[in-house]
Order: C-alpha cells, then sequence, then structure tokens
C-alpha cells in the first residue's frame, strides 16, 4: 500500500522507500548516501556530487548550488546508435520526456526506472560499506522486437579537492587525467590540494588520491577534455562529443577535465542487460585494482547493495515503534535515524548546506541518536569533541577534519553540550567511567586530562563570564548563531543560557555527588541557586521571558519591542531547566501558544525583523519569515514538543509534534515544497509571503530531536541512570502504542493501553505478571522483557 501520496510520491508500505513518481519535484529531492567515509548526495534528476572523508575538500566531481537549475551531477547519456536519439536515466542532463519515470530513496541507495523508446533502465546508486567508492548498476531491457545497439557516456567535471572549484582556469590546470588500459578506467589525480596543510608554505601539498570511473564493461572510448566533449559554447544537453562518431580521447594535464567514458551495449529484442560503472577516489592504482576485481562480478555486486540494507536495517532494530500515528512511525522508526547518521554526522553535507566540518554543539547534539543504537558511538562523538576544547574551556565552534582548523568563538554555550552529552549518555549507560576517559586539549596535546575535568573546564569558564546581575554572558550568539552580535562587547546577558546552564549545573552536581566529589557538588548546587535567583528577578517580561539584553542593556524578545516580541527558546527552556515554579513556565507556554505555534510547528521568534539590527546580529538580516527570522526552526521547535510533555499538556505536545512533521506537511507539497521524508532546517512563518514553504532539509539538527523528543516525552519511554522511566504524553484519542527498545541489553517489549478520555498519565504497569505502580524499570539482568503499561 501506498503511503501519504502525492501527486509527487510516496512511502511504501513498509517505510523502507520514498518513491518519487516525477522529475518535477517542486525543488530538487535528495538522498544523502554514505558509509561513513566515502559518500555521495543525489538529486531526483540525477544532480549531485561525491566526495572521500570530508564533503568540502576531497570532492571528486565539480558541482555548484543552484537549486532552481539543479544541473550539476554526474550523468550518463545513453544513445540509440540507429537513431541517434539520446535520453538520460536520471531525466538530466538530456531532459526529454520519458515515458515511465521512478525515482526511489531508500537506506543507502537511490534507484532510477526510466522508460524511453522501449529501453527500459533501472539504475542502482549505492557506496558499499567500507568501499571508497560507488556503484552505478544498471539493468537495461530491450522491449522491443529489435536487437537495438547502445552507446553509454558518462559525464561530470573533476574536481578532486576544494570544492567549490569557482575559480576554475586556476584549479584546472592541477588536474591530470590518464586512461589506463589494464584497469579499463580513466584515472585522475591534482597535482595541488587547496588545503592549509603541508610544512613547505601555501597551495604546495600533494593530493594524494586518485580519482577514477570505470565500468565492468570494455571502455570503448573516452574524452577528458570539457571543451572537445560538450563543445565551446555546447550545453551538457547535448554534447557534441555524444552525437560524433567517436570521443576525443584526450587526456594529460592540458584539459578542463572530465570523466567521460563509453561503453557500448548490443542488446537482443526483449533481452536484459545488467552492467556497471564505479567512480571513487581512492589511494593509488593498485586498491583500485583490488575493488574493480571485486565488483566484476554481479553476484557480489548484489551482494554488497543487501550488506548496505541489511546494516541501515541494523541501526533501526534496536528502537521501533508502532503508534496509531502512522508517520510519527515512519518518521521514528527509521527516516529521523538515517537523516541524523547519514546526513548530519556523516556526511555533513546535503544540498542547502555544504560543509564536511564539525560543529561543536552540533554533531554533539546529534551523536545523541546512537544512544539507544549504540552508546559507544556516542561515546566517541564526545572524545572528538573533547579534543577540541581549548585548556581554558573554550572550543571551537567548528572545526574541519583533515585540517583541524577551526573557529574559535564568543558564543557562549558551545562548551556547555560537552557535559550535557555526559549528561545523557550516563543517563543511558549509568557508566560513570566515561567522566575518567582522557583526551587531550586542542591547543595542548600533553595536556591529556580527564572528561570530567574537560566539563568542569568548560563549567567554570561560563561561570567566569556572568554578568553583574549573575546571568550568563551572551557574547557572540548562544543556541542561536543568528544573534551574533546582541553582546560582542561581553556586556549582554542570555536567558536562555542561563536556563540550560541552571540544568547543566544542576545535573553536574549530581554527576559530582554520585562520584564523592562533594566539594564541586556543593559549590555547583550552589552557582545553581544563584542563577535561578537573577533569573527569577530579572528574566520576566510580565507575560512571559524575555529572550537576552543587549551590550547596551536594551531587551530583546521582550513585549516592549516593536518587533522580535517573543521568543521561543526561553519559553521552552523555563519548563526543560526547572528553572523557575510551573506557574510562571505555564504562562510562559500559554504565551508560546498564543504567538508562536503554528500550522507547521512553534515559530522561533514573532513577529519577524524587518529591519537589520546592528546590535542584533545576522539573524534580523534574514528576509522576515525566514529560518531564526521568524520561521519555524526546527531544531527549537522539536523542544516545544519536549516543554509542552512537560507541562502533561499531552494534546498541545502532540499538535506541536504533527504540525512539524515533514510527513503531514509534504501532503501540501506545492507550498512546503521540500522532501517529505527528512526534517527541514527551517520553514516560513508567517510574515513571509512563502509561508509554509521549508528549506535547509537534510542538514539539520532537528533529525535527532525530533526522534528523541518523540520517544522520550510523547512515548514517554526514557533512559536514566536508574532506569527506563514509563511517562507517556499520549493525545486523548490514542488506545494504545508499544515500543520495542534496547536498553543496557535488554529489549524492552512495551505495550502501552489507554484506558483514560483526557491527558492520560501512567497508572501502573504489569511486569513478569506483577503489578508495578512506579514508573521506574530498575535496569533487568536479561535479554528480553515484555511490559504492559496502563494508562489512567
Ligand atoms: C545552525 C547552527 C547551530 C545553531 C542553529 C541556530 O543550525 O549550525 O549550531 O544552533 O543554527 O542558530
Amino acid at each position: 500500500m501506498k503511503k501519504f501520496e502525492t501527486k509527487y510520491g510516496y512511502f511504501t508500505e513498509n517505510g523502507n522507500e520514498y518513491v518519487i513518481k516525477t522529475y518535477r519535484t517542486p525543488k530538487p529531492w535528495i538522498n544523502v548516501i554514505t558509509n561513513g567515509n566515502y559518500g555521495l548526495v543525489i538529486s531526483q534528476t540525477g544532480g549531485g556530487f561525491s566526495w572521500l572523508e570530508h564533503s568540502e575538500f576531497n570532492r571528486l566531481n565539480r558541482w555548484h548550488q543552484d537549486l532552481v537549475k539543479d544541473d550539476w551531477g554526474k550523468y550518463f547519456y545513453f544513445k540509440n546508435k540507429k537513431t541517434s536519439e539520446v535520453f538520460s536515466p536520471t531525466w538530466a542532463p538530456v531532459k526529454n520526456s520519458p515515458e515511465l519515470f521512478e525515482c526511489r530513496y531508500g537506506f543507502g541507495y537511490a534507484q532510477f526506472i526510466a522508460e524511453y523508446k522501449e529501453v527500459n533502465i533501472k539504475l542502482t546508486v549505492f557506496v558499499p560499506i567500507g568501499e571508497e567508492l560507488e556503484i552505478w548498476n544498471f539493468e537495461v531491457i530491450n522491449k522491443s522486437n529489435e536487437q537495438i545497439e547502445l552507446g553509454v557516456y558518462s559525464f561530470f567535471e573533476w574536481c578532486l579537492g576544494s570544492s567549490a572549484d569557482h575559480h576554475r582556469e586556476f584549479h584546472k590546470t592541477f588536474i591530470e587525467t590518464e586512461f589506463d588500459n589494464s584497469l579499463n578506467a580513466m584515472l585522475a589525480t591534482k597535482r595541488l590540494w587547496e588545503i592549509p596543510l603541508g610544512n613547505r608554505g601555501h597551495w604546495n601539498i600533494e593530493y594524494p588520491y586518485l580519482g577514477f570511473i570505470s565500468s565492468d564493461r570494455t571502455i570503448t572510448d573516452y574524452d577528458g577534455d570539457k571543451e572537445s566533449f560538450i563543445g565551446q559554447y555546447g550545453s551538457v544537453e547535448k554534447p557534441v562529443g555524444v552525437f560524433s562518431e567517436s570521443l576525443s580521447k584526450k587526456i594529460g594535464k592540458w584539459n578542463d577535465s572530465i570523466g567521460t567514458v563509453k561503453v557500448d551495449l548490443s542488446i537482443p529484442a526483449n533481452q536484459k542487460d545488467v552492467f556497471s560503472f564505479f567512480i571513487g577516489i581512492k589511494k593509488d592504482k593498485k586498491q583500485i585494482n583490488k575493488s574493480l576485481k571485486k565488483f566484476k562480478n554481479q553476484d557480489h555486486i548484489k551482494k554488497a547493495l543487501s550488506d548496505v540494507k541489511v546494516f541501515w536495517q541494523d541501526m533501526f532494530s534496536t528502537l521501533e515503534i508502532n503508534t496509531p500515528d502512522e508517520a510519527m512511525n515512519l518518521m521514528v522508526n527509521k527516516w529521523l535515524r538515517y537523516q541524523a547518521i547519514a546526513g548530519r554526522l556523516w556526511a555533513r553535507t546535503a544540498y542547502y548546506q555544504q560543509s564536511g566540518a564539525y560543529g561543536f554543539r552540533d554533531q554533539l547534539q546529534d551523536s545523541l541518536v546512537f544512544l539507544p543504537i549504540n552508546p559507544e558511538l556516542t561515546e566517541k562523538q564526545i572524545r572528538l569533541h573533547a579534543r577540541h576544547q581549548f585548556q581554558d574551556g573554550t572550543v571551537l565552534h567548528w572545526w574541519h577534519p583533515l585540517t583541524e582548523t577551526g573557529l574559535p568563538t564568543k558564543m557562549t554555550d558551545d562548551l556547555l553540550w560537552l557535559p550535557f552529552l555526559i549528561l545523557n549518555y550516563i543517563d543511558e549507560t549509568a557508566n560513570y567511567k566515561i567522566l575518567d576517559i582522557k583526551e587531550p586539549y586542542y591547543n595542548n596535546k600533553n595536556k591529556i586530562d580527564t572528561l570530567f575535568n574537560h566539563s568542569v573546564n568548560a563549567i567554570e569558564r561560563v561561570l567566569k563570564r556572568m554578568s553583574k546581575r549573575g546571568l550568563p554572558l551572551i557574547g557572540a550568539g548562544d543556541w542561536n548563531d543568528g544573534l551574533s552580535a546582541v553582546g560582542l562587547d561581553m556586556k549582554g546577558e542570555s536567558i536562555w543560557l542561563a536556563e540550560f546552564f541552571y540544568l547543566i549545573l544542576n545535573r553536574f552536581a549530581e554527576v559530582c555527588e554520585k562520584t564523592k566529589k562533594t566539594k564541586l557538588a556543593k559549590r555547583y548546587k550552589q552557582k545553581a541557586e544563584e542563577v535561578k535567583k537573577a533569573f527569577n528577578k530579572y528574566a520576566w517580561d510580565g507575560r512571559w521571558f524575555y529572550r537576552a539584553t543587549k551590550d547596551n542593556g536594551d531587551k530583546i524578545g521582550s513585549s516592549k519591542n516593536r518587533e522580535g516580541k517573543i521568543y521561543l527558546n526561553s519559553q521552552t527552556w523555563s519548563v526543560i531547566s526547572g528553572i523557575t515554579d510551573k506557574s510562571k513556565s505555564s504562562k510562559a507556554m500559554d504565551a508560546v501558544t498564543k504567538h508562536l505555534l503554528k500550522k507547521n510547528g512553534c515559530l522561533l521568534l514573532s513577529p519577524a525583523y524587518t529591519k537589520p539590527d546592528q546590535l542584533i546580529g545576522y539573524l534580523s538580516r534574514y528576509a522576515p519569515g525566514r529560518r531564526e527570522n521568524g520561521g519555524v526552526y526546527t531544531h527549537a521547535a522539536t523542544w516545544a514538543i519536549w516543554a509542552y510533555a512537560l507541562l502533561k499538556e499531552n494534546n498541545l505536545a502532540f499538535q506541536a509534534y504533527k504540525n512539524l512533521c515533514p510527513v503531514y506537511n509534504g501532503l501540501n507539497p506545492d507550498e512546503y515544497v521540500a522532501e517529505p521524508f527528512v526534517t527541514p532546517g527551517n520553514i516560513d512563518g508567517p510574515d513571509s509571503p512563502n509561508y509554509g514553504m521549508a528549506g535547509w532539509t537534510w542538514y539539520t539538527g532537528s533529525a535527532n530531536w525530533f526522534q528523541k523528543i518523540i520517544v522520550d516525552w510523547i512515548l514517554g519511554i526514557r533512559a536514566t541512570a536508574d532506569g527506563l522511566i514509563i511517562d507517556p504524553c499520549i493525545p486523548d484519542d490514542w488506545n494504545n502504542f508499544s515500543i520495542t527498545r534496547l536498553f543496557r541489553n535488554t529489549k524492552y517489549n512495551i505495550r502501552v493501553f489507554n484506558q483514560a478520555a483526557k491527558n492520560p498519565r501512567f497508572h501502573y504497569m504489569i511486569m513478569d505478571g506483577k503489578r508495578i505502580n512506579e514508573n521506574l524499570i530498575k535496569p533487568l539482568k536479561r535479554l528480553e522483557v515484555t511490559v504492559d503499561v496502563f494508562l489512567a
């Protein structure tokens, strides 16, 4: 059965694929396919790019960001030699209308089915596990009653190294191609890698890889030169090379280098032919040869694809929900986890944003996604980020792997996500030993310190950055990057950071107690109280909490402001942090419901800024209603669900979830425009003429948070150091749901029954035939358990 079908596509019955029915989606809809080392991004028209290890520093092919034309990719042309008709299985670049078109996105692969003039092509693109290459596997059926002769041509422009390769005339002079007959491959390398590494000065380092394109069919012709293949003033739609008798065979150092190779097919009437192209980046010819040999055999290709599918299903298997909300099931069981891992943690790139870097706070938060899968992966991420902290507790706001270069920051929250993640890791594992793990500092590799001390350094640094009133300073921004100028003189204060910091201080104090660091525990409890006191004295604006003060003392997020009167984060985190009494935080959330909860989720602020404000920063420079300036910033909008759930506002929590959910928003595709199977970074708010339009899909911290908050706070099954809490906060009209979750090596099968009418809460549960009135399951020493939970 097709699920959530629109004129553009649908989810398959088991949710393992999203099927795009037409190449004319409102915006490029992409898949991010990676094994964690090698990867590619591909759109439904065949646009996109590939990389090894770093999606910005080591790109295989040129790609330029153009969400309208989407005309950069690794392309294939199929030419019927008799009729000279040409078409592309991905629609682009040739763009003649296929009689059949379908693009299916699965976990770790994309599949295109296209038929043109009785030639039916099924193309599967994927990246095998542990390989630095992608396979383009073609199954071609000749549906006609005559034998056909086809020429198949590849085309892409070699980038090899840093992107975007906009200064091509400079870069092309370093690229060198060759054709290797014994490998049956075109190879390409670059004699300069434009990244700051090496010790012999600027722009003087070797690119240590070979890009390649090969096939399991004999390559009969090739062209390494854009000019001869496309033709001067020519176009990728109709490259002269494809229409010539033969290709130029130009390779070497003097071209504008491309990767065009040709194979010939001869398919008898009503027969099928199966073959592959291999594209990748490897260290040397030997390694290329090894992989090419391996995949010569179609059985190995099939096996490699099925391994990819199994790999992802294993990732999904440790947490599975079955609720009356089909969209929730689809997102939580598969797509959000895939997005968070493939898109955010591994690729760190997509169509709206290319990065390759690690954001200190970003990928730490993303790595929460690993907790129910394998907490060791979260631990690995924590350690990686700890190594990017300075000895004084501050951190790099982001850094590039490979070069290890990054941006020291005056943003004042980044560093606190380190203890935040450690606290979450302890909730999942109760493994306090993580605190003893040692990592060096970014600016002193000889100083190897425990993660406990790394956390203490972070906390102590924030304690040194408090205002006279006892509130934390905002510096160059807190969680909200766009508040980039509010506190540059280190005078402005952050109300949200006060809340976040309060939570960290309190919870870290508990950890100190637990690990017998009594003095510190006392200190942090006391500091938490001080922050709380200052907060409750100064943060209230009358009907909600304002957001920050500028260096000059003016408030933002106050009812007295003309624009940006109310911000979301200071309301939601007033609940999440527990910094204030419930009467205030409830009022604050009432204001959220009234002013910010809209049809696509909660706005980050309202009303939007229409004029740039130098003392706020670039947030106020975005178009009104877009992104952080009065749009739904989905990352923060997920926290509203959490806050409503904490206030036991079951139905509002559900509404905040449902309004945000891409599957539902995607049912209105011409307004929403984005992929319905991943979260977008933002959705335009009512102050934009494009109210309801989403953008910045895939590359957003909302994927992990959306999943976590649905599971932890709507379904209410969450890990704490003491055990698994059962605290559902489901809507009135759900009768039951079930969830299986791995927790400390025990598989919990939890079935929840709702016998109540309104705002159901936990009543009791039955485990091993015994009734338990407490909503905590202490860790069990067994492989599997079934628990029935009753709500009332
Ligand atoms: C971007 C940043 C993230 C920040 C968010 C809100 O997504 O990567 O770190 O929290 O914007 O400004």
